[in-house]
């Protein structure tokens, strides 16, 4: 599950791990890391990868303000009670000049074309997961928030790409017909832990009730004749600030190459730290729950 998500993000990304133009960097944190699969990648295996137990929430971090050339966060939703309040501490944490980037999907089904009924079984399974992650007090949609809340922190130059992932292979077209075949098999592998840790523990489900409601939201998974889709919010930054106050010049990343088909995946050899950050109380979660995406 993990994998398949990690190689969908990098597939609708155009193949990329990061947007950041980052030059020699020295110190990098991808916070709730997970697997650790993003940032192995990004840089290879220790000691140029560390992964620390900390809880991002937590006021204080294990590192002195400006620590950072850059930050970077994927499929946190529904993982914190106030992400802005990350977002506020990531702009704390990084070095003047250094970058800070979201990667997040929005929990929301998007459809363009009204091929999506409003009573389409996974659309109502979105509504209820929304409903327990606000009632645990940690919201799933917070992707179409993440710009505004850069700003806030007072990042500036904040540029936002906005990724269509469609739910399964629907499109014709090529590029998006692929996105939708991983999609299709990410939901369907991921289901089941998707659903059993909200529905149960915070909407007290017991596991048949989830099971039976879970036959016809596997089957609007494989509906082709609905043209759904998600939302990835990819928003980044340059932290512009320097120490006296003065402004570099907001550089952003000239073209972004989402969009294209053909970027090759690439890779910083130049050995830098990575800080993979998670939780280890939900990382002990044997139902899955704790990477459950949506
Ligand atoms: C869905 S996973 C995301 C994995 C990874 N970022 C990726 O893209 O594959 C969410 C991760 O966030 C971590 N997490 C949740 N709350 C956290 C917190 N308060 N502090 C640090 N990590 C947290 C969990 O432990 C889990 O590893």
């Amino acid at each position: 599950m993990a994998y398949l998500q990690h190689e969908l993000m990098k597939y609708v990304l155009g193949g990329r791990l990061r947007f950041a133009p980052l030059v020699d960097p020295k110190m990098i944190l991808d916070i709730g890391t997970g697997t650790g699969q993003w940032p192995i990648e990004l840089c290879g295996v220790p000691p140029n990868v560390q992964f620390v137990i900390d809880d991002a929430d937590e006021d204080d971090w294990l590192y002195a303000h400006d620590t950072f050339d850059y930050i970077h966060t994927r499929f946190l939703l529904g993982s914190f009670g106030n992400f802005a309040e990350v977002i506020k501490k990531g702009f704390n944490y990084t070095k003047p000049g250094g970058w800070m980037e979201s990667q997040e999907i929005m929990s929301t089904v998007y459809c363009d074309d009204a091929t999506m009924p409003p009573d389409w079984p996974f659309l109502d399974w979105t509504r209820i997961g929304d409903e327990a992650s606000m009632r645990a007090g940690k919201p799933m949609r917070i992707a179409n928030k993440l710009k505004r809340w850069f700003l806030e922190a007072g990042f500036v130059d904040v540029h936002e790409e906005v990724f269509k992932m469609p739910m399964n292979p629907w499109p014709k077209d090529p590029h998006y017909k692929y996105i939708g075949r991983i999609s299709e098999l990410n939901w369907l592998d991921g289901l089941q832990a998707f659903t059993l840790a909200s529905f149960h523990r915070i909407l007290g489900w017991n596991q048949k009730e989830i099971e039976a409601y879970l036959v016809p939201v596997r089957r609007a998974i494989r509906d082709r004749s609905v043209h759904a889709y998600h939302k990835a919010h990819v928003p980044l930054v340059p932290q512009t600030i320097l120490p006296d106050g003065k402004q570099v010049c907001g550089v952003g990343p000239q073209a972004l190459p989402g969009r294209s088909r053909t970027i090759p995946g690439d890779r910083d050899d130049h050995g830098c730290d990575v800080i993979g950050y998670h939780d280890a109380d939900r990382d002990i979660d044997t139902d899955g729950g704790a990477d459950a995406v949506e």
